[in-house]
């Protein structure tokens, strides 16, 4: 399938996002919340000259769970050192990067509900106790050895917070859930792009560029930049309304962000399954998506904005959704 534009995932071209991301708290904008307690948690820390407690960090791609984990390591006056969950393969791989760490340190572990069960492990001493526990050698000479490490801080991301162990969630101090932007925060984070990218953008674009991202601020800096290439080919340079709405157009986002994905999924509950409730493999199947991205990916928006809900006997579209897409509800019962 063709890449879509407004998928939440990052892409090759993303790599952009380093240069625009807020690296301070008082840059990153809405996440209220979660801003007020963790500015608390880490000024305390300081005062008690202590490592914050280690923070889990949840919710949808693209909401900046990464760029809350580069913050703290900056607030904290830290180095961040980076994994991925799906790297590490062997006990050696973690224990490596935890043997680099120093005090105040943030170790950033992305997607961590996806290290091997049996790695985990070696995190439970080392963020209880700050040792590494880890065998070396093989078979007839290992023994066991223990390293001491400096108070650090382990921040946890995830977009499936359910799929966390119980014992690795309970390690976590601070736990915050992300939540979708509203207009008026991804207006100000597509005006402070368009400022660091020194690329001027009216009022009324911001505000329409911003009602068509998803609530996803990776999504509104991404289609910040293809609307300031309409502008330049198309216009004058100038994002004002009209260029905005003609290259959103053209990239098939709609009044609400929806995609021809967002079409297709939902007119498949609609067409094929009368509207749900269906099951989730049901969907899966009928589209050829696995069931993986269509949870993690396409619903939580669409539940998020009232086309989709979840019931006990699966999913649903809403009257809302037959309205956007101007179906008539009665129709489908043919
Ligand atoms: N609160 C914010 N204020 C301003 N810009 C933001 C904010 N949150 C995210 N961004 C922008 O959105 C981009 C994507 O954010 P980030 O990479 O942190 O998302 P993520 O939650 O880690 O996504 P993933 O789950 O895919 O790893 C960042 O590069 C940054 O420019
Ligand atoms: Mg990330």
């Amino acid at each position: 399938m063709e890449e879509r534009i407004v998928t939440t995932k990052k892409l090759e071209e993303d790599k952009f996002e380093a240069t625009i991301r807020p690296d301070s708290l008082d840059e990153y904008i809405g996440q209220e919340e979660i801003k007020e307690n963790l500015s608390v948690f880490m000024k305390a820390a300081k005062m008690r000259n202590e490592s914050l407690d280690h923070v889990l960090l949840y919710g949808p791609p693209g909401l900046g769970k990464t760029t809350l984990a580069y913050i703290i390591a900056h607030e904290m006056d830290g180095e961040i050192k980076t994994v991925s969950g799906p790297s590490i393969e062997k006990s050696g791989d973690l224990a490596a990067v935890l043997s680099t760490l120093e005090l105040g340190d943030v170790l950033f572990i992305d997607e961590i509900h996806r290290i091997p069960r049996y790695i985990e492990e070696i995190l439970y001493s080392a963020m209880e106790d700050f040792s590494l526990d880890i065998i070396v050698g093989s078979d007839s000479t290992s023994r066991n050895i223990k390293i001491d490490l400096p108070p650090f801080t382990l921040v946890g991301a995830t977009t499936r917070a359910g799929d966390l162990t119980g014992p690795l969630r309970d390690r976590f101090g601070i736990v915050f859930k992300l939540k979708y932007y509203t207009v008026e925060e991804l207006t100000k984070i597509v005006k402070r792009t368009s400022k660091v990218l020194d690329c001027p953008i009216d009022d009324d674009a911001a505000i329409e560029l911003a009602t068509r991202s998803r609530g996803t601020p990776r999504i509104a800096n991404r289609l910040f930049k293809r609307v300031r290439d309409y502008a330049l080919v198309m216009g004058n340079g100038y994002i004002n309304l009209e260029i905005t709405k003609l290259a959103l157009d053209r990239l098939k986002v709609d009044s609400l962000g929806l995609d021809e994905t967002d079409y297709h999924f939902l007119k498949a509950i609609i067409e094929k399954f009368n509207g749900g409730p269906v099951g989730i493999e049901a969907i899966a199947s009928s589209i050829g998506e696995e069931q993986t991205t269509i949870e993690d990916v396409y619903e939580p928006y669409l539940l998020q904005i009232g086309l989709l809900k979840r019931t006990p006997r699966g999913r649903m579209v809403t009257e809302k959704a037959y309205e956007h897409l101007k179906i008539k509800s009665q129709e489908t019962l043919f």
